[in-house]
């Protein structure tokens, strides 16, 4: 197995040598430095192998055997934590996921935005309402965001909190996924009732009856479906942003079979469009350790900059370490996305091309609420799937915000949800995200054009 570079003046803290964007301004030294004691002495939450294990699904990714759907909140919150919850995420995205594998032909690389999405970037520091000014809320990793003082006063004891409930969400999730929970019949099953009872889901009767048969056509061959374990179990990884460094620092571990360094915090975790600075202490972090890792790449990004990504991120241009994340909004992608395919398949960099329709397309609703339209998500994935046709490249995966609460954050899909409804259950964290009955409609309309 190929590892990523030897980089000879890397360690865990030498990001710290670098300029670091979006960090919070942390009050209390001494605080900060008793959490970090504390987070480098806590076990890792993941294992290097499984970290290897998820670059060598990618590797599949890459070479369009495999596909990759990533997907789960903009941000977790400390105060919306719950069994059901969790649970009903990781049902949509299964239920997402076996609509994909039908219609691709290749297995779904199961990729989850949890288990550690705490923190947020800001485009100001501070934020002001009337005459008074506070620190803008940046995740829960760092403060809360109701508008008062103490809890916009960045908390280092937060690191703390944040790597407790990520444990109980992996041991949670590792439970769902290895316990029964994500068997293949029965998350069959849920999509038929999607079909059955809602208005978008009759779109996909033909897809879903399809999927019936074919389940029915390997248990007529005699294929135990019940006793065979690769159709009750899924292999579920977990990705955030990196973007709180001390906190990937401390979690940043050597892992004892190959003498590499794994940031433990996570499978994958990736660097935001606003924390991508070539000479940063982001990229010279995620430089060094050996996860498989991502980079945003928004309209801002020239393909000479995307390339020098590649280089920096993957100077072995290791298949499956690199994800490349693209999130340029429905009406550029055409336009910016091609010149940045060819630049960095000229230069032989081997990556997963992946499309985040959500962040490109964000807007403020004349009733002041940050929102997106479904037609919008969708125009983007659809031109994605264009471009890559067209350049003879694999539009390899999503990276999707969803929830499975009946939420009214994102505007469209076949409930019609209108600008009037937003305010009806609008409870994000940070930025709106699809709810379930959009989210698997998304799904079944990327299943339609991967099928044509
Ligand atoms: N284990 C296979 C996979 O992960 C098949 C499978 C079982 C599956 N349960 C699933 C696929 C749920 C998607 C969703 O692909
Ligand atoms: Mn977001």
């Amino acid at each position: 197995m190929p590892s990523p570079p030897e980089n000879s003046s890397w360690s865990a803290a030498s990001w710290r040598k670098f300029p670091a964007a979006q960090q919070p301004d942390w009050p209390d030294a001494d605080a900060l430095k008793q959490a970090e004691a504390r987070l480098s002495t806590l076990p890792p939450l993941v294992f290097a192998g499984e970290a290897r294990l998820l670059t060598a699904q990618l590797a599949e990714v890459v070479d369009g055997n495999a596909f990759l759907l990533q997907a789960g909140d903009c941000a977790e919150s400390f105060a919306e934590f719950t069994a059901d919850s969790i649970r009903d995420k990781l049902k949509i995205i299964l239920q997402m996921a076996v609509a994909l594998t039908y219609a691709a032909g290749v297995p779904v690389v199961k990729l989850g935005r949890i288990a550690g999405q705490f923190a947020k970037p800001r485009s100001a520091d501070t934020e002001r309402v009337g005459e008074v000014e506070l620190p803008s809320f940046r995740g829960h990793m760092v403060n809360d965001e109701a508008f008062d003082v103490e809890a916009r006063t960045p908390d280092p004891a937060r690191l703390v909190a944040a790597y407790q409930q990520s444990a109980s969400t992996l041991n949670l999730l590792r439970a769902f996924t290895k316990g029964g929970f994500a068997d293949l019949s029965q998350v069959h099953l849920w999509n038929q009732q999607f079909v059955a009872s809602s208005a978008e889901g009759q779109r996909y009767e033909r897809i879903a009856s399809e999927i019936d048969r074919a389940l029915r056509f390997m248990a007529a061959c005699g294929i135990d479906l019940g006793a065979e374990e690769s159709l009750h179990e899924v292999d579920f990884f977990t990705s955030h942003e990196a973007l709180v460094l001390p906190y990937e620092e401390c979690l940043t571990r050597q892992d004892s079979i190959t003498g590499d360094w794994y940031d433990c915090s996570a499978h994958m975790v990736w660097v935001g469009d606003r924390t991508r600075q070539l000479d940063g202490a982001h990229l010279e972090f995620l430089s060094g350790i050996h996860n498989p890792v991502g980079a945003k790449i928004g309209p801002s990004c020239s393909p000479r900059e995307a390339v020098a990504i590649c280089d920096r991120l993957n100077p072995d241009r290791v298949p499956g370490r690199l994800t490349l994340i693209t999130r340029f909004g429905a009406e550029r992608i055409a336009d910016v996305l091609p010149p940045i395919v060819r630049a960095v398949e000229a230069e032989g960099h081997p990556v997963v091309w992946t499309c985040d329709p959500m962040h490109g397309n964000t807007f403020t609703s004349e009733s002041g609420r940050k929102t997106r339209r479904f037609e919008e998500i969708l125009a983007e994935l659809r031109s994605f799937f264009d471009v890559h046709r067209e350049e003879g490249t694999w539009p390899g995966g999503l990276h999707i915000e969803l929830t499975g609460d009946d939420v009214t954050e994102c505007l469209g899909g076949a409930e019609e949800i209108l600008e009037v409804d937003l305010e009806a259950r609008y409870t994000t964290a940070c930025d709106p995200r699809l709810n379930g009955r959009q989210a698997l409609d998304l799904a079944f309309r990327v299943a339609e054009f991967l099928r044509s």
